[in-house]
């Protein structure tokens, strides 16, 4: 049985088989389309986020390691803005998609169903648009802090990424909303990486479908690298 959870895996079962599609298999054929949409926009954003980590973990060799990092990104200002293109399309599209979805899911289901079968729901799959309309809030008050340094909890210095870092997460209030922000990523990319793997056909339906080794350790990864600079910092092992 297919739950609602779970990426498309075929026509609805009232899909006719005659030549020319019938109104069902285009809307399956368009639901599917904006999974696979959403699935490989998803794979470029945590291909960003993965390397956005590595970058960040350079905070562990010092001050000199991560501004030469980042003075290197704007001497490259051709590949900057690349990277800021794809990365904005991408997140523009993955939005839409995750919108016009769940628009058809309102449609075509007006009154919701009293009981559902969820054989692989989670926290994470029931809160996905809570968790990215989260992440979207977060990127907004990230990029206001560390990127445009207009939401400034200390003097802000565009040639010191390190000391923005270091200092921005020495203020209670901000590390505590980094760390919380965390676990919205986490959440995301534990349940988008294994639903993106099934949209994309990469893996294929399981008897035990909360087995998602590809899916935990892309969110453990990204969820404890990014936690742990925060802490680092909190914690004083960082300074
Ligand atoms: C502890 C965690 C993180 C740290 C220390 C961190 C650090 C930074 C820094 C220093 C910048 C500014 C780079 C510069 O202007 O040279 C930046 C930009 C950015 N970060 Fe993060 N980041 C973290 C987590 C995240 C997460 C989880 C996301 C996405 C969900 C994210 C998305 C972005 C984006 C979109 C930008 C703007 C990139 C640009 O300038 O084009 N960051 N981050």
């Amino acid at each position: 049985m297919r739950t609602l959870d779970e990426p498309a895996e075929g026509p609805p079962h009232d899909a006719a088989p005659a030549a020319g599609a019938s109104v069902s298999q285009r809307r399956w054929r368009t639901t599917v389309g904006l999974k696979v949409l959403m699935a490989v926009t998803g794979v470029v954003l945590v291909t960003f986020l993965v390397l956005h980590l590595l970058g960040n973990l350079l905070v562990y060799q010092g001050s000199t390691a991560l501004n030469s990092y980042s003075a290197f990104l704007v001497r490259e200002p051709l590949l900057l803005w690349v990277a800021r293109a794809v990365l904005l399309l991408s997140a523009v599209i993955h939005v839409g998609a995750a919108v016009l979805l769940w628009a058809r899911d309102r449609r075509a289901r007006p009154v919701r169903y009293r009981r559902v079968a969820r054989r692989s729901a989670t926290v994470a799959s029931r809160t996905m648009r809570l968790t990215g309309l989260g992440l979207g809030g977060f990127i907004v008050f990230h990029i206001l802090h560390l990127t445009a340094g207009i939401i400034e909890p200390v003097p802000f210095n565009e040639h010191d990424v390190y000391r923005n870092v270091v200092g921005g997460f020495s203020v209670g209030w901000v590390a505590a909303a980094y760390l919380g922000a965390m676990v919205l990523v986490g959440l995301h990319v534990w349940h988008g990486a294994w639903a993106s793997l099934r949209s994309l056909g990469v893996s294929r339906p399981s008897p035990q479908p909360k087995r998602r080794p590809v899916a935990w350790l892309l969110a453990l990864l990204l969820w404890g690298g990014f936690t742990s600079i925060p802490l680092a910092v909190w914690l004083g092992w960082v300074r």
